[in-house]
């Protein structure tokens, strides 16, 4: 089966397609555009104005990369939540449109599920694990519990990822601004107190922002606060993540999110992973980001266990969560 899947959640507009192999998923291509604000943070508005402009070429180019013709794709996947209403509205009306003009079925689905699902997918040996899902607006900790993904810890304010791009803006950074932090954090040699806090399972970052951005006021090096933010926040997820394993008595950590991408996170789990025999996995760099190929890789997982739905049902849900979906494709 070939799924078309497009994401749409927030500033990156994604187009995959997929055919899955043996239970595997195949990416014949994924393409991204990303809408950048240049200063401030993300217009959910001009990110679906930016979205639409592309969207309809971005499914043309991607058709004729992967050498098949429209009428070879058996499915059309969507992002239909969480995410910015604007944004997601963009992205299922073009599935609603491409499904109806192909006359073929539409499936819409859980984004964070879909970053899970990507990593089993495509990841030989990954087949049940801890998800930490680290990315701009989410952060949370996901995995498999009678028959749905449940979020054993998440952000009680910001994802990490708008934690550092906040971070990041107030010292005059460009968005995204994680990168640049991960950089300027490898020059740091002092670790400088922030606040830490852990609540239940739970993450706040919202004090520790504060704390920072003091600490340069009052003429701290930059090099040492990035580095203390990221000492600080990623111990954090990894303390909630190793709970998580423990309390659930999985095996295997999965990384996902644009935050992924970061070498020091990475290590700190790694470790973790390492120190509990677990495994550790982290998917290619196009599929950890937000992208169109995990999508319609969980639309075909949906569509092959027999769910269906009608274009009226296809209505997105900004605040779609993760534990409301009936995981009825794993056993
Ligand atoms: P979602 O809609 O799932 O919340 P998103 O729109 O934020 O996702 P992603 O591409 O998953 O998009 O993640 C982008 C975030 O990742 C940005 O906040 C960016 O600063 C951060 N990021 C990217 N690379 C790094 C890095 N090397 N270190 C830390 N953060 C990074
Ligand atoms: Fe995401």
């Amino acid at each position: 089966m070939i799924s078309l899947g497009i994401e749409g959640t927030a500033h990156s507009i994604g187009i995959g397609i997929i055919q899955d192999v043996k239970g595997k998923c195949n990416v014949l291509s994924n393409n991204i555009k990303t809408y950048s604000p240049g200063k401030g943070g993300i217009h959910p508005r001009e990110a679906a104005n930016h979205h639409a402009t592309y969207i309809a070429d971005l499914i043309s180019e991607s058709v004729k990369k992967t050498q098949i013709d429209f009428s070879d794709i058996d499915l059309v996947s969507f992002s239909q939540g969480p995410g910015l209403g604007p944004c997601l509205r963009t992205a299922a009306t073009a599935a609603r449109a491409l499904a109806l003009a192909l006359d073929k079925p539409i499936m819409g689905v859980n984004h964070c599920v879909a970053h899970l699902e990507i990593g089993r997918g495509t990841i030989n040996g990954c087949k049940d694990p801890v998800l930490l899902y680290v990315s701009g607006a989410n952060t949370q900790v996901i995995a498999f519990a009678e028959g749905k993904y449940r979020v054993f810890g998440e952000t009680l304010d910001v994802g990490i990822g708008n934690c550092l791009d906040k971070f990041g803006r107030f010292m005059g950074m460009e968005f995204p601004c994680g990168p640049k932090i991960e950089e300027l954090a490898k020059k740091g040699q002092k670790y400088l107190k922030l606040p830490y806090s852990i609540k239940g399972m739970d993450i706040a970052f919202s004090g520790l922002l504060t704390s920072a951005e003091q600490y340069v006021r009052k003429g701290e090096k930059l090099e040492d606060t990035c580095f203390s933010i990221q000492e600080t926040t990623f111990a954090a997820l990894t303390e909630v993540t190793e709970r998580a394993i423990a309390h659930t008595e999985k095996n295997e950590v999965l990384l996902g999110g644009g935050v992924a991408s970061n070498k020091r996170l990475r290590d700190m789990v790694k470790t973790m992973a390492q120190e509990r025999y677990a495994s550790f996995f982290v998917p290619s760099q196009d599929l950890c980001i937000d992208n169109g190929a995990m999508i319609a890789w969980l639309g075909f997982l949906m569509y092959n266990s027999g769910i269906r739905m009608s274009i009226e049902e296809s209505v997105i849900d900004q605040r779609f969560r993760t534990d409301m979906v009936d995981v009825s494709w794993r056993e």
